[in-house]
């Protein structure tokens, strides 16, 4: 039988967009509230790109943190995988301008285009090659320029999201027991309409009619997103739980994609974990799509909620309508 190889998280990385719009701000110019944002979602702030950054800028950014945190120079990178659906092109992938970016001269590069989820799928993905011992180290990164696909006269979506990158580096490690453990994720086309863009892609180019009736942005049937997250979420974290022989008590940490803080909280409990186990930064960030997972990763790990030997629970959700898990064998201490 072949070697098992461990796929461990050995730096993290983030970068945020340096403007920042608060819920008072988006008062200004759509009919919104500081309080109805805050309770029906837990936002207060989220950051956004100005002209000068974009999906790659801040991936690469991310990804140099990262390599810069497990001393690990770009030219050993096997391969970056990028969660995103707002790369800067629409041909090449971002996770090609971002290896030129940083100088990864041995890597591959593509991007996993599956919204929230992307973080989920992109860490399963990277680990498979890190375990299977085809690859030493893989560049995992979520990015989103939320703010360039939302209509921004739709009060229903464009208090929900922002901009930003986070990013992981997976390494080898001859024990299979750290790092990413086993995984759980599904999909479920028939709900694509609950939350896509319809306009933009090759069913339904861009012209006058998809300009004037802003089919080339977020749309989203928020409460049928709501029923599906709360049950996605619990659904995948009790499957890997269940297949990592698991119980709630033992999971230091439950790091899901941040969405809602009500479907978060909600989820929980129905998990029977605990709120004090549960890492929420929505309030900072609003939904940042492929970065949020990483995001709270990132946070979780420099406020000193994660050390080495910790479990943690990674949980993602979101347009296919898709969702995932996975458990971390924390490392970094
Ligand atoms: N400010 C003030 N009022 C608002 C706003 C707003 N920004 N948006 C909607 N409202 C109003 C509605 O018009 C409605 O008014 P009405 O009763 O007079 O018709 C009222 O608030 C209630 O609207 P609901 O949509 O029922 O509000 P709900 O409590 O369901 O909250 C929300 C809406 C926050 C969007 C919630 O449904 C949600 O979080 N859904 C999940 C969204 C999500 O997770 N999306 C991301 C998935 S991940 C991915 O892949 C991108």
């Amino acid at each position: 039988m072949n070697k098992i190889y461990g796929a461990e998280v050995s730096g993290v990385g983030k970068c945020l967009p340096k403007k920042i719009l608060t819920n008072q701000d988006l008062t200004k110019f759509v009919d919104t509230s500081d309080e109805w944002i805050t309770t029906r979602t837990g936002i207060k702030q989220r950051h956004m790109v100005d002209d000068d950054e974009s999906v790659s800028q801040m991936a690469s950014e991310a990804a140099e943190q990262a390599l810069e945190m497990a001393g690990v120079g770009a030219e050993e990178v096997d391969l970056i995988i990028c969660g995103t659906f707002t790369a800067d092109f629409k041909l090449p992938s971002a996770a090609c301008l971002i290896q030129d970016r940083i100088g990864a001269s041995k890597a591959g590069a593509f991007d996993i285009n599956s919204a929230c989820t992307g973080f989920i799928h992109s860490l399963v993905t990277g680990a498979q090659y890190i375990k299977s011992g085809a690859y030493r180290h893989v560049l995992v990164i979520g990015a989103d320029v939320c703010s360039r696909m939302l209509n921004w006269e739709d009060r229903a979506t464009c208090v929900l999201f922002g901009d930003g990158a986070s990013a992981v580096l997976l390494s080898q490690n001859e024990n299979p027991k750290v790092g990413v453990q086993s995984h759980f994720t599904r999909t479920d086309g028939g709900g694509m309409r609950s939350l896509w863009i319809y306009a933009g892609g090759s069913n339904r180019p861009i012209d006058e009619e998809v300009l004037e009736k802003k089919l080339h942005y977020v749309q989203m049937s928020g409460s049928d997103v709501f029923k599906f997250a709360i049950q996605a979420i619990s659904d995948s974290a009790n499957r890997v739980m269940e297949q990592e022989g698991l119980v709630d008590s033992d999971i230091r940490l439950m790091v899901p994609h941040q969405a809602n803080q009500r479907i978060i909280q909600a989820a929980a409990k129905k998990l029977n974990i605990p709120d004090e186990q549960v890492y929420i930064n929505i309030d900072r960030y609003g939904n940042t799509v492929g970065a949020s997972v990483g995001l709270a990763l990132f946070d979780a790990y420099e406020e000193k909620r994660l050390a080495s030997g910790d479990k943690v629970l990674v949980v993602g959700f979101g347009a296919g309508l898709s969702w995932g898990a996975t458990v971390i064998n924390w490392s970094l201490s």
